[in-house]
């Protein structure tokens, strides 16, 4: 293969997995526990803002009982040591990249961390509970809601997303199940740009047919065999 210059990457919650967090389709899975219409679209917040809020704020309490694992670890390290473009795009909204030091990311789902005023549009780090109706810093409206893209809104920075899927030499899904859009055709589009495309995954997906290569197995081992594979040969 010629000389990769560009990667992408996009993970999704089953690299999470191994850190505690669970992931939302099969076993035990948090949609389990909860009717996507009831916690995460804009009619439930509309509906009723106190269950919204309370999911989210044990979601983002969760947060300081989990740690990075080997995935997200051998993914700084490629941020840190890959001389050549790169861009992580997540569809979690944990901050476990981060604390594993990635810097080249984008949270196109949102963050838990993170409160988004609905009023003025703007987003300000959060780490504790945020009751419906909390002001705004900057516009002083009663609007604070989660900084979570719901179903049904635009996903965040979609157009950087596509630009850099138009010039990515590489393309490597991780960890997630393939079955939400836009991310799900994510893979077709590097493709069609002229991109290898790999899954790393732990069960095959909806998307594994337009992979080029699929690998079976948990993140914390698939990982960091392809970037110790991708380093060396750098
Ligand atoms: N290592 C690698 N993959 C794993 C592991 C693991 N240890 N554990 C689970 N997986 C895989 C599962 O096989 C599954 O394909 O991770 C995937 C998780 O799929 P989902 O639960 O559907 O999560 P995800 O793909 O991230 O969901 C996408 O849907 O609900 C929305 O906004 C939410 O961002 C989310 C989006």
């Amino acid at each position: 293969m010629d000389k990769m210059q560009s990667i992408v990457v996009l993970t999704g919650a089953g690299i999470s997995a191994e850190s505690g967090i669970a992931t939302f389709r099969g076993p035990g899975g948090l949609w389990e526990g909860h009717r996507v219409e009831d916690v995460c679209t804009p009619e439930a917040l509309e509906r009723d803002p106190a269950l919204v809020h309370r999911f989210y704020d044990l979601r983002r309490a969760a947060l300081a009982g989990v740690a990075p694992n080997a995935a997200h670890r051998a993914l700084a390290r490629l941020d840190a040591e890959w001389p050549g473009e790169l861009l992580i795009v997540t569809q979690n909204v944990d901050d476990l990249h981060e604390r594993a030091g990635a810097t080249r990311l984008l949270h196109m789902h949102g963050e838990l961390r993170s409160a988004l005023c609905a009023a003025c549009g703007v987003r300000t780090p959060w780490s504790d509970a945020l009751p419906p109706a909390t002001p705004c810093a900057a516009c002083g409206a009663k609007a604070m809601r989660p900084d979570i893209v719901f179903f049904g809104e635009m996903p965040y920075d979609m157009d950087r997303i596509e630009a850099a899927l138009a010039q990515c030499d590489l393309f490597v899904s991780i960890g997630t199940s393939g079955a939400v859009y836009p991310a799900a055709g994510f893979v077709r589009t590097a493709r069609w740009h002229g991109a290898h495309t790999i899954e790393l995954n732990l069960d095959p997906s909806d998307g594994s047919i337009h992979f080029h290569e699929s690998r079976m197995g948990p993140a914390s081992v698939l990982v960091p065999e392809w970037i110790d594979s991708v380093l060396t040969d750098a």
